[in-house]
């Protein structure tokens, strides 16, 4: 009998992602008929708008989309996609430069896979999203954290940036608005780190899948725009999921240089060819149509993140930066950590979120998710009398702490 592991050392690293196995274990508790309210979503809870829904119905209709169509996206599509992306970011760009990929998960994975060798480091500003830290470990990559908290609103400075800076250091990772934190770097925050990784000749992966979800005067800022001097060592990442509602349709994209498109177009002919062309189609329609829709959204978003953030801000030992981006807000809960709630006493923000899941059947997903313990991301992409209600309980829950 072989002794050999049966799994793979690469793919056993690979950790269950905690934000979905929160929403399992919500999920479960709502089927066992427990009135269950989440808050891990990380998906507007709205409708994919009709007219891309039709055009979806149209092209499957349409027997050249029963059949395999070119690996890196449909012609039309990547031609759409650089038009969409100097209309909404100032970034002039060819099709060819376009990458049509599964979903902006798929875009992460061969960003990283196309430009890490073994033992290159990336910057990653914590608390960061889930899938990086995989992504970053499949390539071979090593992920070096520049950790931030919310006495600055979870933004890194260059000295932080440049203090965790090695010869090693290929890539900074750049997500703004930050998904868990709801983060926004100003056009000035921007520049100045754009600046600070064309002066070291770093590459700059930016995630821009929430471009269109900044409140309040914020404004998004794409830094492959801001920073001519970064020159073509830009990789540019984003999607439909969270701007169109449409994350079941799999469609995002990868925007970069020429050589590192093809290259990472070779890699996506090998794994999966072409994105489904039913859902290509039906990003056509959204990219090429107006930003009506996510205005909308936007409308909706905004009003429940200012419940969240105050109601948040109500409950003793709970302490929530204003979020200006995404749809998150992360308040700190460490003043609760080691208190005695309902007779236990929870020691991290995971059995805190463990005990507010049973005791006020409220999901959260707890920021060691993320790369902080001692938080919470809590999703107000929900209907605002659940979030109402979901914060209400927790309220009433957390006051007994002691
Ligand atoms: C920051 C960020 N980037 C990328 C994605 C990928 O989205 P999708 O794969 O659904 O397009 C998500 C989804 O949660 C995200 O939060």
């Amino acid at each position: 009998m072989s002794t050999r592991p049966r799994v793979s050392a690469r793919i056993s690293a690979i950790s269950e992602s905690a934000t979905l196995a929160v929403d399992a274990k919500a999920k479960a508790m709502k089927a066992a008929g427990r009135p269950v309210i989440g808050f891990g979503a990380g998906e507007p809870d709205f409708p994919t708008p009709g007219y891309i829904v039709e055009a979806a119905v149209q092209a499957a209709r349409e027997p050249r989309f029963h059949k395999y169509t070119p690996a890196g996206g449909l012609p039309e599509l990547k031609q759409a996609i650089a038009d969409k992306t100097r209309r909404d970011s100032g970034y002039a760009v060819e099709a060819s430069q376009v990458l049509v990929t599964n979903g902006g998960k798929q875009a992460v994975y061969e960003a990283f896979a196309t430009l890490l060798d073994p033992g290159d480091e990336v910057l990653v500003v914590a608390p960061y999203w889930t899938t990086y830290p995989e992504a970053i470990k499949l390539a071979g990559g090593v992920q070096v954290d520049v950790v931030t908290d919310e006495s600055t609103g979870y933004l890194a400075s260059v000295e932080q940036l440049e203090a965790a800076r090695t010869e090693r250091t290929k890539v900074l990772l750049f997500v703004s608005p930050c998904n868990p934190t709801g983060s926004v770097y100003s056009r000035e925050q921007t520049e100045a780190i754009g600046r600070w990784a064309a002066e070291h000749g770093l590459w700059v992966v930016t995630d821009e899948i929430y471009e269109h979800l900044v409140y309040g005067g914020a404004e998004f800022t794409s830094i492959a725009t801001a920073v001519p001097e970064l020159g073509d060592r830009v990789v540019i990442l984003n999607g439909v999921a969270k701007t169109y509602a449409m994350t079941g349709w799999r469609v995002g994209w990868l925007i970069g240089p020429s050589d590192v498109v093809k290259a990472a177009t070779n890699l996506q002919s090998h794994a999966t060819s072409n994105v489904a062309n039913v859902s290509q189609m039906a990003a056509l329609a959204a990219v090429s149509g107006d930003l009506s829709a996510v205005a909308e959204m936007r409308t909706a978003f905004d009003r429940r993140r200012q419940t969240m953030v105050r109601m948040l801000n109500e409950i003793p030992g709970v302490f929530c930066p204003e979020p200006k981006g995404a749809f998150y807000a992360y308040p700190s809960v460490k003043e609760l950590i080691g208190k005695e709630l309902r007779g236990r006493r929870p020691q991290s923000s995971g059995e805190l979120a463990e005990l507010i899941l049973e005791e006020a059947e409220v999901a959260v997903v707890p920021g060691e998710a993320f790369g902080t313990p001692g938080y919470f991301r809590l999703s107000y992409a929900l209907g605002d009398d659940d979030l109402v209600e979901g914060v209400s309980r927790m309220a009433k829950l957390l006051s007994e702490a002691h």
